[in-house]
């Protein structure tokens, strides 16, 4: 399977402090990723690599097959989709979900002057109601709830049929209705055939959707684990990752993790 992803010996540092530390990572086009670690074990730093909005300190990302620095980001960037909340914070409030989606086929945020085909509109509106949001297409971004809004971000970075899809703790802030409705979605796109290559990152093993695949442990900017889920998550890497000593259960493919005394 090709790579979509591949970082060789990636150093991020900043303010003197490697936050991110000789990672050696790849990621393959049919591979599901979840990335855990706790807070400051550099996350969301990983996903800024890959979505080429940070350059490495030292060593090699490739992305796409292309090297970053030494490729146009600006030609890369529309190859890969990216949610997180740094990134909802930008989109207008007073834009329709339908707007909030059409126009990332046009990498902008708000609706201007652009003239929209027929062809792009058909797909939003597709794209809409793959992630349960058709009923809302008219309202307004900002009067959203916070699961609506996580629906609509993810839906927009889906709009230009990504490559490669970036997660950041999607779930995050969820109660556990919109969790699980989140997490059944996700799991769903997951699973099929023509979705691309996936990196979610997230705080909790609970939110592991059911057609990840492969996970990695980060901790102090180190990859602790990285694998298969089946091999890499396991109650003694999690133990290591975390610093405190973890249970970790499995019930029908979702798992739960619990500090024990
Ligand atoms: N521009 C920067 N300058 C200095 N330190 C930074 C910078 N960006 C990130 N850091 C530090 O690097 C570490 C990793 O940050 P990062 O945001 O990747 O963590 P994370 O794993 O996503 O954490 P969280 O779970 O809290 O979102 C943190 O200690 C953060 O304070
Ligand atoms: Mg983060």
């Amino acid at each position: 399977m090709p790579q979509v992803l591949r970082f060789s010996e990636v150093v991020v540092r900043r303010n003197a402090r490697d936050i991110i530390d000789h990672l050696e990572w790849s990621v393959a086009d049919d591979e599901r990723w979840v990335i855990l670690g706790p807070n400051g074990a550099g996350k969301t730093t990983v996903l800024q690599l890959a979505d080429t909005l940070i350059h490495p300190s030292a060593g090699v990302v490739e992305i796409l097959g292309e090297r970053l620095g030494r490729t146009d980001v600006f030609e890369l960037r529309p190859r890969i989709g990216f949610a997180s909340s740094a990134m909802a914070r930008r989109l207008p409030p007073e834009e329709t979900v339908l707007n909030v989606v059409l126009t990332a086929a046009y990498s902008v945020t708000g609706r201007w002057n652009e003239q929209y085909e027929d062809i792009d509109e058909r797909r939003a509106l597709r794209v809409l109601a793959e992630w349960k949001l058709d009923h809302l297409a008219d309202r307004t971004f900002g009067t959203l709830s916070d699961g609506e809004q996580k629906r609509v971000q993810i839906a927009r970075a889906v709009m230009t049929d990504p490559e490669l899809l970036l997660l950041d703790e999607p779930s995050a802030s969820l109660d556990l209705g919109a969790r699980e409705e989140l997490l059944a979605l996700l799991g769903g796109y997951a699973q099929a055939p023509t979705t691309p290559a996936m990196i979610m990152v997230t705080h909790h093993v609970e939110e592991i959707p059911i057609g990840f695949t492969h996970v990695l442990l980060l901790r102090d900017g180190q990859a602790v684990a990285a694998g298969p889920i089946a091999e890499a998550l396991t109650a003694e890497n999690l133990t290591e990752t975390f610093g405190l000593t973890i249970q970790l259960t499995e019930d029908a493919g979702r798992y739960s993790a619990r500090a024990i005394a």
